[in-house]
């Protein structure tokens, strides 16, 4: 470290502001008291203080945030999902408050990090969690997909080139890498092949496993600085993951299977359908084993401490998704017509037969998008020319029995 630096918002040494440095990161002043005014603030209970604009204002690049204060964000974006909102605003909150601390006192207790499963069907928001929290945190954020991913040496995207992604996220910034966040979505799909289940696994799962666990762990790997094949004698970028937050996600069908026979729960007769209408209940009793047994091997999950898992979308919370959020589809699209001074309206009933036919589609909420865009596409046509006119959208614009009111 040539010329001194705090590590957190990137001042400089300064006699009003100095820095302490540790062996392996620098810390300012600044940064000092407002972690400290974060951790006293947050033990007197005033977890939602209105002064932390001050604190935001010395630390810049890592804007410091309660769990109540990273959960009314996740809120203003996420509908439902409440106990996995909170696990990632604990996750997220521990991550930094880890890294403060390990600057901050010179002993050398180690506070472990504190990784994230995130276990839900599909478009339930699990990578929406991730990248709001990310925007919002102002750190980089690197999103691979486990299925994508091989051991070095075989065919595909290495493990390690995710680090370089987010490398890449950060500006290059190695050190600014080192302390963001991973998330590796779709793990199950890289479980090794269970005697329970017919999914078939190439044998690299486990490889793959492997070799996300080395980075989970924490260690100090050489990354090709523009991702793709290492090649010997070419440049290497060295970073540390140990700092690193990992989010791992994944739908893991048929979990609730393996719960259920654990839990001695009725795989024959009457009970089936009783049992099965409530999934999301079954799946939220999660027990590492039944990772284990569903064929995640036991050193990564050993490694994700904290696991989420997150309700299927219900018909009632796509109609909140479709206009809630702070970037719900139905708000952009009303913003979009004023834009041609046309008022855009959306029958309460339409919004609902949206959202019928988006758990249709089996894909959660994601499917409100195309649904929305093709139901739009004829009416975004000829748009200029309702210039000064209000577009109902009814129930029968959904079903394309009728065409939109136009007054
Ligand atoms: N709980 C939710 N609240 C708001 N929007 C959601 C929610 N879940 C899914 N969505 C919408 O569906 C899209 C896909 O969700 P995503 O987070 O990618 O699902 P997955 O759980 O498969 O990762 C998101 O971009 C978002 O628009
Ligand atoms: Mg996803």
């Amino acid at each position: 470290m040539s010329k001194l630096e705090c590590d957190f918002c990137g001042t400089g040494d300064s006699n009003d502001n100095p820095i302490i440095s540790g062996d392996n990161a620098s810390i300012c002043k600044a940064c000092v008291n407002a972690a400290h005014e974060i951790m006293v603030g947050s033990k007197e209970g005033n977890l939602v203080d209105k002064e932390d604009n001050k604190i935001e204002e010395q630390s810049p690049s890592v804007k410091l945030k309660t769990p109540a204060q990273l959960k009314e964000i996740l809120d203003d974006y996420v509908i439902g999902q409440n106990r996995a909102k909170k696990v990632l605003s604990v996750a997220v909150y521990n991550h930094y408050k880890r890294i403060f601390r390990n600057n901050e006192i010179d002993d050398d207790t180690e506070i472990n990090k504190s990784n994230v499963l995130l276990i839900g069907p599909t478009g339930s928001g699990k990578t929406l969690l991730a990248q709001t929290i990310s925007k919002y945190l102002d750190v980089p954020l690197a999103i691979a997909d486990a299925t994508s991913l091989t051991e070095a040496g075989y065919v595909g995207d290495d493990v390690e080139n995710v680090v370089t992604r987010l490398i890449q996220a950060a500006d290059g910034d190695v050190k600014k890498a080192e302390t963001g966040i991973i998330f590796i979505d779709e793990v199950d799909k890289v479980a090794r092949m269970s005697e329970n289940r017919s999914i078939t696994r190439d044998v690299s799962g486990e490889g793959v496993q492997q070799a996300l666990l080395k980075i989970v762990e924490g260690a100090t790997i050489n990354v090709p600085p523009k991702g793709g094949r290492k090649h010997p004698g070419q440049d290497a970028i060295q970073i540390d993951t140990t700092n690193i937050l990992f989010i791992c996600g994944g739908a893991f069908d048929g979990l609730e299977e393996i719960i259920q026979k654990k839990q001695g729960g009725n795989v024959l007769g009457f009970n089936q359908e009783k049992i099965s209408k409530n999934d999301d209940e079954i799946i939220s009793n999660v027990e590492s084993h039944d990772l284990v047994k569903y064929g995640l091997i036991p050193e990564l999950i050993g490694r994700l401490h904290m696991i989420a898992t997150l309700n299927e979308i219900t018909e009632d919370d796509m109609v909140h998704i479709l206009t809630e959020p702070k970037n719900a589809l139905v708000k952009q699209y009303v913003k979009l017509f004023q834009l041609d001074n046309v008022k855009l309206k959306f029958e309460k009933a339409a919004l609902k037969e949206i959202s019928k036919l988006a758990i249709e589609r089996k894909t959660g909420a994601r499917g409100l998008r195309s649904i929305l865009e093709d139901i739009m596409l004829d009416i975004m046509y000829d748009l200029p020319t309702f210039k000064d006119k209000t577009i109902t959208i009814t129930k029968d614009v959904v079903t394309k029995e009728k065409e939109p009111k136009i007054a």
